[in-house]
């Protein structure tokens, strides 16, 4: 399990790493995933997707970047101390990350941080940098059912702005029609797929995949 790699962790930070694998799949995504060539997570926190990926995926090359220091320096720790050698972190936002050519790029939770003309530059680099093939990966959170949207949004703003758990100020949301209209116009085939049954949030996953 991921989460045993936190084990040594400070409290907090074992509460916040827990307490997000319960409330997101993330081995939902694992089917999407492929066995070789190089995976991108941008926003990656403490890097549970990068080392679900890693440890699922041996053959795959992982790269996870994240804004906060504190989130990486742990991640490098432990993958230096779990011998996970097929993953590397680094420190930088999204719009920083020098993307490597890749066969899957991922953006858990994090593109509602960024602004929106900085989102739709930010996507394009990467679309510019996935192999033909390759799947292009936003996961946010759908404006239905309502009464998910609502506490979502509330959650999150106790969390980025009381709680201090992301980066970040303000929220750049977008309706599901939005995300997929978004992914059409820089040239992927879209869809969506549902992930909120048995959870509190409106997970929501796109998937852009790069046909020519
Ligand atoms: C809700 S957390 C999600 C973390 C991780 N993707 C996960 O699913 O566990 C949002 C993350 O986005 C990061 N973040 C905020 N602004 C960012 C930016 N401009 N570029 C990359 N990451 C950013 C925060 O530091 C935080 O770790």
């Amino acid at each position: 399990m991921v989460t045993a790699l936190f084990d040594r962790a400070p409290a907090w930070t074992r509460f916040h790493v827990y307490g997000r694998w319960r409330l997101f799949p993330f081995p939902a995504l694992l089917p999407y995933a492929p066995t070789t060539g190089v995976a991108v997570d941008l926003g990656c926190g403490h890097g549970l997707l990068p080392f679900l990926l890693a440890t699922e995926r041996p053959a795959l090359r992982v790269f996870g970047s994240d804004p906060d220091e504190k989130k990486i320096a742990l991640a490098q720790d432990i993958a230096r101390q779990s011998h996970i050698h097929n993953v590397a972190f680094s420190c930088r936002s999204a719009q920083d990350t020098e993307i490597p050519e890749c066969d899957w790029l991922s953006l858990v939770d994090m593109l509602y941080l960024v602004p929106y003309d900085d989102q739709r530059r930010l996507l394009e680099r990467a679309v510019s940098r996935l192999r033909r093939g390759g799947r292009l990966l936003i996961k946010e959170v759908s404006e239905r059912p309502a009464w998910k949207a609502a506490w979502t949004r509330a959650q999150e703003l106790i969390a980025v702005r009381v709680l201090h758990l992301s980066q970040g100020h303000s929220f750049y949301f977008r309706r599901e029609a939005e995300w997929l209209s978004l992914l059409s116009s820089l040239g992927l085939r879209p869809h969506a797929v549902p992930l909120d049954a048995g959870y509190l949030h409106p997970h929501v996953l796109f998937i852009g995949e790069k046909t020519s």
